[in-house]
């Protein structure tokens, strides 16, 4: 029989991402409709470790819905990779009568909220980055807001590359992954964009290309680049040796994880923290909620996790054909 759930705990693990407040008051309100109790767990599976939990109530996630951040805080955590803390971590549950958790993170908050899953805690976890690299979803929160922060920030870069005629790297983040890059890539218009996924590490090639653009009379050269490839500086001083034309690099940063988050962002994490309370609900664990094919659904969370994902062909051929 199911396990049935009087009280549940929320966390936010990781890197931060926009909408995540908007999944956590879901999470909050959805579970108060149902007769439960909810604690914050402040800082990721640190907080949780250390006993850091609050009580939330339908008020304590007032006024949250439109900030960027988590009000939860985050944190990584050396410490729950190991079989002592992640006995402590179900101790602490325990000890607070948290019998489910929603972990809203990426892959490696998964990974931990298997382990709890493990020791006898119920839980469901939100996919949770502005990466969108995990591969059971073709959605993760934060995404839509981060990817639409670095797209207005370099309208604005173009704007003074072409006052210039100058060559622009600009450097998003996404860790391993170049869905920021490809996305920011063929919104911007960029001239190239370089993905982790694709690169071919041929400066030559990105040389000439610019060299051709300038002789077809093109003002500026935008060169998308990913995180994951990195040394945008470096980069941008052998271009501007090899082509003679002035070339600066801007690395955004933090900016695209901060901010308040866009109506998909705030709308699918809603979505996402209700589904995730009545999985809790259900008595199921070990379960990541997921949007795939234009549907939200569950998946066991093992399996979730021994998914790939690459970049869709189509859209890498079509970037390459529309920054001609
Ligand atoms: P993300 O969740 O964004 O992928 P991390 O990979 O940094 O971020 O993982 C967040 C936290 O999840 C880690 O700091 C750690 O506490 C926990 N975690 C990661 N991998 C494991 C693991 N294999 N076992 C238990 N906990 C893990
Ligand atoms: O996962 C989100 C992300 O911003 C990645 O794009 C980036 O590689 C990483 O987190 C940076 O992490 P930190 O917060 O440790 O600088």
């Amino acid at each position: 029989m199911a396990k049935e759930i009087k009280t549940i705990g929320v966390l936010t693990s990781g890197g931060d991402a926009p909408g995540m407040n908007a999944a956590i008051r879901a999470v909050v309100r959805s579970a108060i409709n149902k007769g439960l109790k909810v604690k914050g767990i402040q800082k990721g599976y640190n907080g949780l470790i250390n006993d850091e939990i609050i009580d939330m109530d339908k008020t304590s996630v007032s006024d949250i819905i439109q900030r960027g951040g988590t009000v939860l805080y985050t944190a990584r955590c050396l410490e729950f990779m190991t079989p002592e803390g992640q006995h402590r971590g179900a101790e602490v549950c325990k000890k607070h009568g948290i019998d489910g958790i929603v972990v809203i993170g990426g892959d490696g908050s998964f990974r931990g909220a298997q382990k709890l899953a493990e020791a006898g805690v119920n839980t469901i976890g939100l996919p949770g980055t502005i990466d969108l690299d995990i591969a059971c979803t073709d959605y993760t929160i934060g995404f839509d807001t981060a990817v639409n922060t670095a797209m207005e920030a370099i309208d604005k870069i173009r704007d003074t590359s072409t006052s210039h005629e100058r060559c622009s790297i600009i450097e998003v983040m996404g860790r391993n992954a170049g869905y920021i890059a490809l996305w920011c890539g063929v919104a911007n218009g960029a001239e190239d964009i370089l993905l982790p996924e694709r690169y071919n590490n041929d400066e030559q090639e990105l040389i000439n290309h610019i060299i051709e653009g300038r002789k077809r009379g093109k003002k500026h050269h935008l060169i998308i680049n990913a995180e994951g490839i990195g040394h945008s500086t470096g980069m941008a001083r052998r271009i501007e040796a090899a082509t003679g034309i002035e070339t600066r690099a801007t690395i955004l940063g933090y900016m695209q994880r901060g901010g308040s988050p866009t109506c998909k962002d705030r709308m699918y994490a809603s979505i996402m923290g209700s589904y995730a309370v009545d999985l809790l609900a259900e008595g199921k664990s070990n379960r990541l909620v997921a949007f795939k094919d234009g549907k939200f659904v569950d998946y066991d969370i093992d399996e979730a996790l021994a998914m790939t994902k690459d970049i869709d062909e189509y859209e890498f051929n079509m970037s390459k054909r529309l920054s001609m």
